[in-house]
């Protein structure tokens, strides 16, 4: 069995989803705002979110948000097994928010641990990240997590084609700026 990796911030757990997290990911999954912007069709009910915990979110590296004192999964976040460009090693971070935690720094505060946990315990080169370019909140989590772009490139989606920009955070440049 793998192991069961649990990270933690100021104000959240990161940890394995589990299926009995079915009904709090559906609250912010079903919603067009979050899921559009995420790249997956908004889930029709609670059996379509634990579908997901049992695919895509039961993947390794890939955490359910809880927020601390509630125990409410509030988001979802973790490396999405991509890898670009000729590193040795390199993942993609893709994350959502439930929108009544939006816009308190939660998701960057989250990203900054993935990226700790993706350079020191994965011991990865590179870290990509990328966003839709009608989507700047991501584009500011982004930014305000050391990224750098790189390019831009067409993606299809459930609701078509959007362009979507694409960043890159390396190890040396992370540790050079004082972290790890
Ligand atoms: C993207 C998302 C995770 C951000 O989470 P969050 O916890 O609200 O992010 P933070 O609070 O850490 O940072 C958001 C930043 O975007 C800014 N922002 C939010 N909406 C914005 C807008 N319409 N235009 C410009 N900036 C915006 C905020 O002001 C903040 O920047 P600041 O700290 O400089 O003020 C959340 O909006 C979400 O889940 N969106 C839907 C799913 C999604 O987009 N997933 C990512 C796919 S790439």
């Amino acid at each position: 069995m793998a192991e069961r990796i649990v990270l933690e911030t100021a104000r959240t757990i990161l940890r394995p989803f589990q299926i009995t997290d079915g009904a709090d990911l559906y609250e912010f999954s079903r919603e067009r705002r979050v899921a559009d912007a995420a790249g997956w069709a908004p889930h029709k009910s609670v059996e379509d979110s634990q579908k997901m915990i049992l695919s895509v979110f039961s993947a390794p590296h890939t955490f359910a948000v809880v927020e601390k004192g509630s125990g409410k999964v509030i988001g979802s976040a973790g490396f999405t097994a991509q890898s670009r460009g000729s590193f040795a090693s390199s993942d993609e971070i893709g994350y959502a928010l439930h929108p009544d935690w939006w816009g308190r720094g939660i998701m960057t505060e989250v990203v900054r641990e993935l990226i700790r946990y993706g350079f020191m315990d994965r011991e990865l080169e590179a870290i990509w990240c990328s966003h839709y370019v009608e989507n700047p909140a991501s584009c500011r989590v982004i930014e305000k997590c050391g990224f750098s772009y790189v390019t831009e490139e067409t993606l299809m989606d459930h609701t078509g084609e959007h362009r979507t920009r694409f960043y890159v955070l390396l190890r040396q440049q992370w540790k050079g700026a004082g972290h790890g």
